[in-house]
């Protein structure tokens, strides 16, 4: 039994160059075929990773507003203080082009159809303008003009003000009234933006609540500890 072995080990070893030469050629041919599949693939995923070419910017966008839509139960129903977070006075200014033929907002801008709007935002309701002849309807309302008020009357100003004589069917986009309305208030006024708190707020919120239980439970975890530290020590 033992000699027939060591005859095939013998033959094993006479040619031990010639095998072991080809198979390191075939294991480094397969070595190189393997790394460069592997370097591919870690390119494609990198490239996907670093550059979303299948995905830019956008879908996060389209993402975001249907949350929002989610929320409200309808686009139409964002609040007034998020419009007023996604649009410029400039956005404003242009939308005032609506508005212009009735009104100028220049400082000491002279009065049309309507009276000149230069710091309007924060005076009482159809008074602003010394010397302009309100309607009664418009001059008796009362209150001032913040950014909801602004907002109901610029949506439906005959709805908001009952006997008013602003000859305008109102502007129907809400980011339309914030637009304008943050341009108005940017001329003369300044008055505070109301603040819109982002949903984000809230998941941070309960992030944070997560990180109390979490802590909670770690400090629960040590006391049990110091207990059994206690209570080995006790036992000694
Ligand atoms: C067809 C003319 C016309 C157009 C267009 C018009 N308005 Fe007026 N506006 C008036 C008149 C007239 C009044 C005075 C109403 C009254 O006395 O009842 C008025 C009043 C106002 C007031 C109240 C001013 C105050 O001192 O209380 C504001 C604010 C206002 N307009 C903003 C706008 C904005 C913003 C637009 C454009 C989106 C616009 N208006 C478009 C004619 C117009």
């Amino acid at each position: 039994m033992g000699a027939p072995k060591m005859t095939q080990d013998n033959s094993s070893n006479a040619t031990p160059g010639t095998e072991s030469a080809s198979g390191d050629l075939f294991n480094t041919a397969a070595g190189w075929v393997l790394f460069a599949a592997g370097l591919g693939l870690g390119l494609s995923i990198l490239s996907g990773k670093f550059f979303h070419g299948d995905k830019p910017e956008r879908p996060e966008t389209m993402g975001y507003a249907i949350e929002v839509a989610d929320e409200g139960g309808g686009a139409a129903e964002m609040t007034f203080a998020e419009a007023l977070s996604l649009v410029t006075p400039e956005d404003g200014e242009k939308v005032f082009a609506k508005c212009a033929a009735c009104h100028t907002i220049e400082q000491g801008g002279a009065a049309g159809v309507g009276p000149n709007l230069y710091g309007v935002m924060g005076t009482t309701i159809g008074t602003h303008a010394a010397g302009y002849a309100y309607s009664p309807a418009l001059a008796s309302k009362g209150g001032t003009w913040g950014f909801d008020e602004m907002n109901e009357w610029l949506n439906n100003p005959r709805g908001y003000v009952d006997g008013t004589k602003m000859g305008f069917a109102g502007l129907s986009s809400i980011e339309d009234r914030a637009a304008v309305t943050l341009y108005m208030n940017s001329m003369g006024s300044n008055l505070p933006v109301p603040e819109f708190v982002p949903e984000v707020a809230e998941v941070e919120a309960v992030a944070e609540g997560d990180v109390e239980a979490v802590e909670e439970a770690e400090q629960d975890a040590a006391a049990e500890v110091s207990e059994e530290t206690e209570a080995a020590e006790a036992a000694e």
